[in-house]
């Protein structure tokens, strides 16, 4: 195969790859406001195992679209990017706050709580991986 054809095929990959992308995108959407509307723990358990799968395929095709991009595949792991996403996780946590001084039971009040601990959680974890990403860009070079 000569090099445009082959040049082609990948470009054509790519798209199709990227569609499939937002098409798992959309279904995990839509199974989470399903999960969110059934209580009946049978089904709950199968849209769990769906957005499970689904979460895994997202990773899998986007690998193969970094690959495909070449080396600018490792944009969202920059410094600016973890910042940035640092940033997001603090903006949830202010936001969730808000929602608990608005809320009057308390099973939303300890909902909304047990989240903000998972968002504090996040913060630690994307502190953590900055530092992993800038030791192993000075590593590097
Ligand atoms: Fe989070």
């Amino acid at each position: 195969m000569d090099t445009d054809s082959l040049l082609r095929r990948k470009q054509d990959l790519y798209s199709l790859l990227k569609s499939q992308h937002e098409a798992e995108m959309k279904e995990m959407n839509h199974y989470m406001s399903v999960l969110s509307r059934t209580n009946n723990s049978i089904i709950r358990n199968y849209i769990h195992k769906l957005l499970d799968d689904g979460l895994r395929h997202i990773e899998y095709i986007s690998t193969m679209m970094s690959a495909i991009e070449g080396a600018s595949s490792s944009l969202n792991l920059t410094k600016q990017g973890i910042i940035k996403s640092i940033e997001e996780e603090k903006e949830s946590k202010d936001l969730l706050l808000k929602c608990v001084s608005l809320a009057d039971d308390l099973e939303t009040k300890s909902l909304l709580k047990s989240i903000i601990v998972d968002e504090e959680h996040h913060v630690k974890i994307l502190e953590h991986i900055e530092e992993l990403v800038s030791g192993s860009s000075q590593q590097q070079g």
